[in-house]
């Protein structure tokens, strides 16, 4: 097999040897102790305005029936604007169990379901039925392995329905070379519509400056893609 040739099912063998289970067990035990040593509106992606979300949400024009998945959600207050906003199917899916225990804790579970997983290596994440919107933002640009990218991208190819949404956004080319001590890759809205691939429709993207609590700016490419009808 060619290196750069494995599917999501070949995670852990041989042909994926570089992503081990010691590291995804790392990188869970590195986001729960941010998620436990910090008080939620401290954290560096925590956000107070939510406008450049919404704006793509509101953007597809979707029924508050839809099943909109947050990967890589946290604990953020999306969710909890989505609920009051009467969006009423929701998943939130993250490695970090504590995270996730803060959020339900928070907006309780008669509109979301929580599914602890690895975007780059799902379990449970595979068993799910396609969504209508898949939202992304601030979780891709880890992904720095090509492999752990190509995993992920196939699970959004995946898991989105035809003529559902994907909501990307990421550190732009400006951005930040790190995030939570780790590297990250940033991305160009080209990039993002190369990575998604032909069965993907870019419908609006935008660049947006977030500023961190601390006040420091992070330059992000916010991106709303549509699923085609017909797929290849
Ligand atoms: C910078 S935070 C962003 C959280 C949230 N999206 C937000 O905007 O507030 C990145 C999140 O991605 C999660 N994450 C990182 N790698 C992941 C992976 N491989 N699978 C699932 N979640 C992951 C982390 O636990 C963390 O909650």
């Amino acid at each position: 097999m060619e290196e750069n040739s494995c599917n999501i099912s070949d995670k852990g063998k041989s042909c994926c040897s570089a992503v081990g289970d010691n590291k995804i067990e790392n990188l869970s035990a590195h986001w729960d102790n941010a998620y436990n040593n910090s008080l939620e509106e401290k954290l560096g992606w925590f956000e107070t305005d939510l406008s450049p979300m919404l704006q793509l949400i509101s953007k597809t024009g979707l029924e508050k029936s839809a099943t909109i998945l947050n990967a890589g959600a946290g604990s953020t207050t999306l969710i909890d604007t989505l609920i009051k906003n009467k969006f009423s199917n929701i998943i939130a899916t993250d490695l970090s169990q504590v995270a996730l225990n803060n959020l339900s804790a928070r907006v309780g579970q008669e509109h979301l379901t929580c599914i602890v997983d690895d975007l780059t290596s799902p379990t449970e994440l595979n068993t799910i039925s396609p969504v209508d919107l898949w939202i992304d933002r601030a979780v891709l640009h880890f992904f720095t392995d090509e492999k752990d990218q190509k995993f992920y991208f196939d699970l959004i190819n995946q898991k989105v329905t035809k003529g559902g949404f994907v909501i990307l956004a990421e550190f732009n080319l400006e951005g930040a070379k790190k995030c939570s001590g780790l590297d990250v890759k940033r991305y160009s809205k080209e990039a993002l519509s190369e990575k998604l691939g032909a069965n993907f429709e870019l419908i609006d993207s935008f660049n947006y400056i977030y500023q961190m609590p601390s006040g420091a700016d992070r330059p992000y490419i916010y991106t709303l893609f549509r699923k085609n009808y017909t797929i290849s």
